[in-house]
């Protein structure tokens, strides 16, 4: 009976590391954020924002799928009385690791008349992914809306970039992965964000 398949049969094969599910992961790519200074600083930004909507009903809008787990650390111990929706965003299809632009695969749910909307993402990149939603939350009458991301990339060609109001950390531009952020689907668990070796080839 085989229990493990062997490495080269490993779906993660495609990034010249090994990373076998079957075994404890080596995670691919160098170690840009650790996890030490995720956890301080999530918990600096959920104090920040309780502070800030320490008077108000909060509604947050978290984008699916790479701000699932920010999202569960950082509302976790903020003192606010919210009410969390998910809307979910694809701009990296597949093996991509340069934006298609955003879509909405599943919309959110909740009258958004008169809310005080804070949208969660996990990184910043092009912008396109937060305008698309601010405008649209603010259409479907939102009375305030305020963006949350942890990581934003460093982008000195886009000066026409709407900052959040809420960043964790600015990073450099490359293609991350771990703490919810994926290539092709994986890589989400890792406890630390990390940039991958090498571009991948992207693929249609
Ligand atoms: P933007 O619309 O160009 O700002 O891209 C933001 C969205 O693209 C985020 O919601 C992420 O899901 C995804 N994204 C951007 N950069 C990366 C990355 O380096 N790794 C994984 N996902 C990324
Ligand atoms: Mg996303």
């Amino acid at each position: 009976m085989q229990l493990r398949r062997p490495l080269s049969e490993s779906k993660y094969m495609h990034l010249g590391e090994p990373f076998s599910e079957h075994s404890l992961p080596e995670a691919p790519g160098r170690v840009v954020v650790v996890a030490d200074d995720i956890s301080r600083r999530v918990r600096e930004l959920s104090e920040a924002i309780a502070a800030d909507y320490s008077d108000r009903e909060l509604t947050i809008l978290a984008v699916l799928t790479g701000s699932l787990i920010f999202l569960a650390d950082l509302i976790r111990k903020m003192p606010v009385m919210m009410r969390v929706d998910l809307v979910s965003v694809s701009s990296y299809p597949g093996r991509t690791t340069t934006s298609r632009g955003p879509r909405v695969t599943t919309p959110w749910t909740a009258d958004m008349d008169g809310r005080d909307v804070l949208i969660v993402d996990d990184i910043l990149d092009s912008g396109g992914t937060l305008k698309m939603l601010r405008e649209a939350v603010l259409k479907a009458g939102a009375a305030d809306v305020r963006t949350c991301v942890l990581l934003s990339k460093s982008r000195d060609d886009l000066s026409e970039r709407v900052e959040p109001e809420y960043v964790g950390f600015d990073v450099p531009d490359e293609f991350l992965i771990g703490y919810g952020l994926d290539y092709d689907g994986f890589y989400r668990n890792l406890p630390d964000v990390r940039a991958l070796a090498q571009k991948p080839e992207a693929s249609p």
